[in-house]
């Protein structure tokens, strides 16, 4: 009996996953962490991550566009990152006649590849801890003010400095901890970057919205880029002269496949966390806001989704839009449930308390009182600023009023946003949006967080209804022709325009109501965190303290690990292309495969081709497109998404439902050959097996 009951504890330490794997953590400081990622198996060397001496693996990763990552793969710069990072750029080269969206996108040679007009990749020079240089000069005895504006003045010399006599440079200072600390980012920005493969959306896009932030999970979200430099390897702009870059370090791709308890790396830039917030923030985050956000978001969505369901024409014009509504809105789900789930806001309430006890007589005596308090007069206005953002500014026609007024001078760019915005534009679902968008405006927000426009507009209409007739038909934005001709001698009549009136009533009332008490409190919020954060380093000597995302390059490690969603199940880590073929159906748009992989799986043997995998590092928007790097520092996957259970990552870690979801490298490769016929590519990467 006693000893079945060691063999099962025996056995159970061995399946039990290797412990939390909560972290982003700054590659300069890897040092401090090397030690743990190499017991949780790591073969590297902190040095291999992170070097300013030698080419290390940071150099093989860059900041992809605005808001994503990618990584090299060859010795001429093939990048890799999602397709829904390069999706904008797909979508600007696709026309009726050559569909590279639906159809998929191949360069078989150089001349081939796709230049991609404002798209550029930042690499990381270095980083470096700056803060005694930015306090330089500073006195305890300066307010608040006087310390803002030295360190201001700091910064900008630091970055002079820092970008003296470079190609390409770029320099940021970044706050880390609220202000605690302060880092130096030096980055070198290529500017030709040209498309090279992305295969069709029904494989880049595989699921949809049904299966976004899921798991089960089988979308082949990667598309292959190349960056192109001057002979001289430095930045350039788009030329026919220039040659693709030779990068200090590239990845090389491991063939071997993954499974349950392997260790994973994701090396990116993701972009927002909060992770030491006060129950205040939480609570509003969780239990406020989200479930707001998410009711009103509802309302769009059923309307436009209504339209697309009768319409192909309009499914097609409205599936973007549809989708980056869809995506918050679904990820907000699993945080606030994940929060409700964690029971974060009393577990911070309680921690709260014993910091409260711990900091009599310190100087943060205090503190929690001051930021509770700030927050109680922040959060009515800041959730009215959110109303807006969600109701009126959603109002298509609005927007579009605003934006053609900005451009009357220049009729260029004005018949450019015509020409986008009428491409795309249903009127009913606008005018839909519009009576339920206000209306939950009208109910939700209590008289003194409305504008009085609003008000008396209303009152004098009587209903929203009559009010969205008269607007849409008394309107000059609803008409193509009409907007095009209108100049700048028209000025007074669009400012009189029923459109841009509604407008700028919303955007007054935010400016000059809402916005002078949330810049105010939130400069005094982030002002209290900072001491606070330094409070909860001092309370909780022994913690390790991560600092919170803010799109820089960060380091999380963990292992590739199932999760268990709710009762009674079980979620395997690891998808195939058995998975497409049972999702596969014709009549389901996010799941209409494109008839060559039907073809290719008929023909036997691909059941086991790996597609997706779960593993449980931190990572947070921003992280798409990341490399996922596995023991010996060669890539095995590309990371995309979250599982929604695991959103509330960015605010509170749980280790049981946390992971992040990638696509297994052999998918790609599978992708490259089977279905985008370029295996040539392969000839440029380098396989380590
Ligand atoms: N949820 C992923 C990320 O935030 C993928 C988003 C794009 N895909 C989609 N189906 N909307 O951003
Ligand atoms: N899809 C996200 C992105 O675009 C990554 C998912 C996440 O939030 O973890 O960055």
């Amino acid at each position: 009996m006693k000893r079945k009951f060691l063999l099962l504890l025996v056995l159970l330490a061995a399946i039990q996953p290797l412990k939390a794997d909560e972290g982003m953590w700054l590659p300069a400081l890897i040092s401090q962490r090397i030690a743990d990622m190499q017991a949780k198996g790591f073969k590297l060397t902190a040095e291999d991550v992170y070097s300013i001496n030698q080419a290390s693996l940071k150099d093989a990763i860059v900041l992809f566009g605005g808001g994503c990552t990618g990584e090299i793969v060859s010795n001429e710069g093939l990048l890799l990152t999602n397709h829904h990072c390069g999706y904008s750029y797909i979508q600007r080269h696709s026309s009726v006649e050559h569909d590279y969206l639906k159809d998929g996108f191949w360069a078989m040679s150089r001349k081939e590849e796709l230049p991609n007009r404002g798209l550029t990749v930042s690499f990381l020079e270095r980083m470096e801890d700056v803060t005694d240089a930015v306090l330089k000069g500073y006195k305890p005895s300066m307010t608040e003010e006087e310390r803002a504006d030295l360190v201001r003045r700091n910064s900008e010399e630091i970055r002079k400095k820092a970008v003296e006599g470079g190609k390409g440079l770029r320099a940021d200072v970044e706050a880390l901890y609220y202000g605690n600390q302060y880092f130096l980012f030096v980055y070198k920005i290529y500017r030709d970057v040209r498309l090279v493969g992305a295969p069709p959306s029904s494989i880049g896009k595989f699921g949809g919205e049904t299966d976004n932030w899921m798991w089960p999970r089988h979308t082949g979200d990667f598309s292959i880029f190349r960056i192109y430099a001057g002979k001289d390897n430095e930045p350039a702009d788009y030329s026919e002269d220039n040659v693709p870059y030779r990068p200090k370090k590239f990845f090389t791709i491991s063939r071997a496949g993954v499974k349950e308890g392997d260790f994973t790396f994701v090396y990116g830039c993701p972009g927002s966390t909060k992770e030491y917030v006060t129950s205040d923030e939480v609570q509003y985050v969780g239990e406020v806001s989200d479930p707001q956000k998410i009711a009103l978001r509802t309302l769009r969505l059923d309307i436009q989704k209504k339209y697309m369901s009768q319409s192909q024409a309009v499914r097609i014009q409205y599936s973007s839009k549809y989708a980056s509504v869809a995506n918050a809105w679904k990820k907000w789900q699993g945080e606030s449930k994940g929060i409700a789930k964690m029971k974060t806001v009393a577990a911070k309430k309680d921690y709260e308390k014993r910091f409260r006890a711990w900091a009599k007589g310190t100087r943060y005596d205090g503190l929690l009182d001051k930021l509770e308090a700030l927050y109680a007069r922040r959060n009515p206005y800041y959730l009215a600023y959110e109303y807006y953002t969600e109701t009126a500014r959603t109002i298509e026609l609005l927007t579009f009023a605003n934006a053609v007024r900005t451009n009357l001078r220049n009729p260029d760019a004005k018949a450019d946003a015509a020409a986008t915005f009428f491409k795309d534009y249903y009127q009913p679902i606008d005018e839909e949006i519009f009576v339920a968008v206000l209306d939950a405006f009208n109910k939700n927000m209590t008289d003194d967080f409305k504008p009085a426009y609003f008000k008396e507009k209303l009152a004098a209409y009587g209903s929203l209804e009559a009010w969205r007739d008269d607007l849409f038909a008394r309107s000059v934005f609803t008409d193509r022709e009409k907007v095009l001709a209108l100049t700048e001698a028209d000025a007074d009549r669009v400012a009189k325009d029923p459109a841009t009136e509604l407008y700028d009533a919303f955007y007054r009332w935010y400016y000059d109501t809402l916005r002078p008490v949330i810049n105010e409190t939130n400069q005094q919020i982030n002002l209290a965190y900072r001491d606070y954060m330094q409070g909860q380093m001092e309370f909780e000597k022994d913690k390790v303290f991560y600092p919170d995302a803010n799109l820089t390059l960060r380091v999380a490690y963990g292992h590739v690990e199932g999760y268990s969603p709710s009762d009674a199940t079980y979620f395997y880590p690891v998808s195939t292309l058995k998975g497409i073929i049972e999702k596969d159906n014709p009549d389901i748009f996010d799941y209409n495969i494109p008839q060559t992989l039907r073809d290719i799986y008929a023909e036997g043997g691909h059941d086991d081709q790996p597609v997706c995998f779960l593993a449980t590092n931190h990572t947070s928007g921003g992280n798409s497109g990341s490399p996922v790097i596995n023991a010996d520092g060669n890539l095995i996957g590309i990371n995309f998404d979250r599982v929604w259970e695991g959103t509330m990552s960015d605010i509170v870690f749980d280790p049981d439902v946390c992971r992040n979801i990638s696509i297994d490298i052999r998918y790609l490769l599978f992708n490259i050959d089977k279905i985008g016929h370029a295996s040539y590519l392969f000839d440029e990467m380098r396989f380590a097996d």
